[in-house]
């Protein structure tokens, strides 16, 4: 039975059962103790505790669950998984045991003509809670399981909860027995590998607290007896499908043959090769499911599990071709075939999901370049020096500034024959833990501590921002902090925060940087100021150095920006405006703002757009800004109504709150935006505006950046001589350089396929000579040798197949070759037809030197193909196929 006809059968059969069947909720948990969803009654928790009332008493749903606990054992055990359905019918103070129980019961032994699972019930067992002997009354005498049939267990097993305070209680399973062939007899208490467990009904009474393990108190009863239940769909689905385990059913299964045919591996020939597919085809399908409903990979939270399990999945891929990959679109898509029955909104999101897979694949295959390279340094500089051990500090560096994982450098620093000093590595990151964690706590109390800036802005009252207009400001000292306490007293070397009752400088917001500057209080000291952010709306707090003397709270300082600093973000800004109105003119309103960052020389615009722009674009929307730039527009700044500004069809941030009055940035009619920041007076102070590029940073969110004025001037410049330089190099005008670089490349190619043609006839030369050196076993001829130095795997083919042609069909031939192409050994084996006749089959001796290779292969009875992992065990290999045709 098809996975999706398992989960419609469930709910079919609860909804019957007069339960209403709900959709599965998010997997991003609203739960706020929870990252994501692990089990399905998960949406339902505030009813079980009685905080809200649920619209129906009883309901039945196919919950997404993900659960990386067990990260671990996915695809070495028959049944973890990261991403899973979860089958559940509940109460809400309903029904309890008595109808739960046999509704479970009924619904697996039901034969499938009727509706039913089918299961045959003397493959079944249940397991209570050791003191439930209500559960065990219902099993035996309502539904009429044997009494040796059923298992009392402990809190471990049989007391369910969501491992964190909530709704808990004692449970009970069904299991499968998947016979002798997995495991030892005796039910579940003694072998989990050979009974399955299926069906978890819990009977949830009870509220837990704060706890670790089971270890946990219980503060009371639930205000009704409710009924929680889990099935696995994927195992329900292994045990339906007959297969070994839940990475070969239809639906995951898709996956995994795919990854096996994309990195030229099969399923089946190597248990540590399965593994990496079964890893590869859960974790690509979690994925799908994360991006699906909305993560984004990133450094924490969910973002860092979706980001961990794409990491894994293309590092298996890595390991299983050998090479480079770029297979999860294509994996990607795959699955998204295979889940679509279950969840057909995967089709309208599939461009975003390939959007961000993509973009992480491409991301991670950077980092391993990069890693790659620095692993390549070292490597080399510790044998230069004659040791053999990769240095820890080295290893962390790798792991900390390119996210190598540490399995990886130790898994490429054995191909080269080093250690790696893991004890330093994990002292180093222990390290940085600690730091970090005494980082996090200095940040609660400075930083974060949202209260305190409460109370320095009811002391102090909001910042008059006098930047609009003015440099400089006499200013008074309202409230300062250090160390995360208001003090009165900052002393030189203090890292400060000061709150001024007005000042000239301004506060990082809508995209524009803080401006940077001195606070001076004559006689006394002064105060660098590095950052200026508004943690409260009003509050302007300036963060620095105090650089010499002292400052009292009170003190009147003199205010002073750094203009050169200010102007060129100004000219930032004023161009991010140009650059907004050009693209929407370009692209139509659709391209919406959706975040920006304006530095000095250099500005980040990123917008809404589902599609690359394109060169030709990219081009048209520069020269745009430029001319309009250069018709020195006036840049107006004006404070209106918020009505009349949209009237005047000012464009406004999505998301954002404005307040009554705002600000209206006018350059004519070309471009109307509500904008806090501060801009040139106008357009020509701008220079000129170079665009650096366009990327995709997510789904359906593009990102231009841009230099401008004299930093647009130099990278022009630096392009401009390099160009010249090429012109040079290559002798030729700079108009001609595309054309000759690409008849410099034709030639090379074709050079290039004129040396593989001799190299190859080289290789086929010595067919005549290995022919000549054929060895007789009985009547058969073998020719068992390696092929000349250099040849390809498909060299190697055509001269195996020339050498059996040249020894013609007057008795069995056989001829086994080997070479080691790109340092991996591989074998190919022909036999004639008198060969195969006699019953020798090619297939089955390539199994023999494959085995001595340390690998696999397999093809044809007349010629096969293997290879394997050592090319030290060449000659064994071809010694051991000899002596298996020379013993008949
Ligand atoms: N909530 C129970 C589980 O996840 C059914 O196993």
């Amino acid at each position: 039975m098809e996975t999706a006809e398992i989960a419609r059968r469930f709910l079919g059969f609860f909804e019957k059962n007069g339960h209403t069947v709900v959709p599965s909720a998010s997997l991003i948990a609203e739960d706020p103790t929870l990252l994501l969803v692990p089990a399905g009654m998960v949406p339902f928790k505030p009813y079980f505790l009685g905080e809200r009332t649920p619209p129906h008493s009883t309901v039945a749903s196919v919950q997404k669950c993900i659960r990386t606990i067990d990260i671990e054992e996915v695809g070495k055990t028959s049944r973890h998984a990261t991403f899973f359905q979860m089958l559940g019918n509940f109460s809400f103070g309903d029904y309890f045991k008595e109808r739960a129980i046999p509704l479970a019961w009924e619904l697996i032994t039901t034969p499938v003509d009727q509706g039913g699972f089918g299961i045959d019930p003397e493959k079944l067992w249940v397991t209570v809670y050791l003191d439930d002997d209500e559960a065990e009354a219902i099993w035996r005498d309502k539904v009429g399981v044997r009494p040796e049939r059923i298992q009392r267990l402990g809190k471990e097993e049989n007391y369910w909860d969501m491992g964190v305070p909530g709704p808990c209680g004692p449970c009970s399973e069904i299991f499968y027995d998947r016979g002798p062939a997995y495991g030892a007899e005796g039910g579940p208490a003694a072998d989990e590998d050979r009974y399955v467990e299926i069906w978890n009904l819990v009977f949830m009474q009870y509220e837990r607290g704060e706890g670790s393990g089971k270890d946990y108190p219980i503060l009371g009863e639930l205000p009704k007896r409710n009924i929680d239940t889990g099935m696995g769909l994927e195992r329900l689905a292994a045990v339906m499908q007959g297969v070994d385990n839940i990475y070969e059913t239809d639906i995951i299964g898709r996956v995994l043959h795919r990854a096996a045919d994309l990195t030229g591996t099969r399923y089946g020939e190597n248990e540590e090769q399965d593994v990496m597919l079964r890893v590869v085809a859960d974790h690509v399908r979690s994925a799908v499911m994360l991006v699906g409903d909305g993560v984004k990979p990133g450094n924490e939270k969910a973002g860092y599990v979706l980001r961990r399990i794409l990491r894994r999945s293309i590092r298996n891929l890595r390991l299983l071709s050998g090479g480079d990959t770029a297979f999860l679109h294509e994996l990607t898509e795959v699955s998204i075939d295979a889940m679509k029955d279950i969840y057909p909104e995967l089709l309208d999101k599939a461009e975003t999901i390939h959007g961000v897979i993509d973009t992480e694949e491409k991301n991670f295959a950077d980092t391993l370049r990069a890693g790659t390279t620095l692993f390549g340094r070292v490597a080399e500089r510790t044998r230069a020096a004659g040791g053999t051990v990769f240095s820890g500090a080295d290893a962390f560096q790798l792991h900390d500034t390119y996210g190598f994982p540490i399995d990886l450098t130790l898994e490429m620093a054995a191909e080269q024959g080093l250690s790696v000093d893991e004890k330093a590595f994990r002292e180093l990151m222990q390290r940085q833990k600690d730091t970090a964690k005494a980082d996090a706590k200095a940040k609660k109390l400075g930083n974060a501590d949202i209260s305190l800036y409460g109370r320095l802005l009811e002391g102090a009252g909001a910042t008059d921002f006098l930047g609009y207009t003015d440099a400089e400001s006499e200013s008074q000292i309202k409230g300062m902090v250090v160390d995360g306490a208001s003090v009165p007293v900052a002393r030189a070397g203090d890292k400060v925060e000061i709150i001024l009752d007005r000042t000239p400088f301004y506060a990082e917001s809508g995209g524009q940087l803080a401006d940077t500057g001195t606070l001076t209080v004559d006689g006394r000291g002064v105060v660098d100021v590095e950052d200026v952010q508004k943690p409260l709306p009003g509050l302007f707090v300036h963060r620095g150095t105090v650089r010499s003397g002292e400052v009292v709270l009170d003190d009147t300082a003199h205010a002073t920006i750094d203009t050169g600093r200010r102007h060129a973000i100004e000219r930032s800004h004023s161009a991010t405006h140009l650059l907004h109105a050009a693209l929407r003119n370009s692209l139509g309103p659709s391209a919406g703002q959706a975040g920006s960052e304006n530095r000095p020389g250099h500005l980040r615009f990123d917008f809404t757009a589902d599609h690359a722009l394109g060169d030709d674009r990219l081009t048209e929307v520069e020269e745009e800004v430029n001319t309009v730039l250069a018709g020195d527009i006036p840049v107006q700044s004006q404070e209106r109504g918020l009505d009349e500004a949209l009237r005047m069809g000012a464009l406004a941030m999505f998301g954002e709150k404005y307040g009554d009055r705002v600000r209206v940035v006018e350059m004519s009619d070309y471009s109307i935006e509500l904008c806090g920041g501060t801009h040139v007076p106008s357009t020509a102070r701008l220079g000129i505006v170079k665009l650096l590029g366009e990327s995709s940073i997510g789904s359906g969110v593009r990102r231009v950046e841009a230099a401008v004025g004299v930093d647009a001037f130099r990278r022009l410049s630096r392009e401009s001589a390099l160009v010249g330089r090429l012109s040079e190099q290559l002798k030729a005008p700079r108009e001609e350089l595309p054309e000759r670089i690409d008849s410099m490349l034709s030639r090379l190619r074709a050079a290039e396929k004129e040396i593989e043609k001799l190299r190859a006839s080289q290789v086929l030369q010595a067919a005549g000579p290995l022919a000549e050196g054929a060895r007789r076993h009985g009547d058969t001829l073998v020719v068992a040798s390696p092929a000349p130095e250099g040849a390809s795997g498909d060299d190697l083919r055509k001269l195996v197949m020339d050498v059996r042609g040249r020894l013609g069909e007057d008795g069995p031939v056989v001829v086994a070759m080997t070479a080691v192409p790109k340092d991996r050994p591989v074998v190919v084996i022909a036999v004639n037809k008198a060969a195969q006749k006699a019953g020798i089959k090619a297939g089955e001796l390539v199994g023999v030197a494959a085995r001595a290779l340390g690998g696999g292969g397999g093809g044809r009875p007349d010629i096969a193909q293997g290879g394997g992992s050592d090319p030290g065990k060449v000659d064994e290999a071809l010694r051991a196929v000899e002596e298996r045709v020379a013993r008949g």
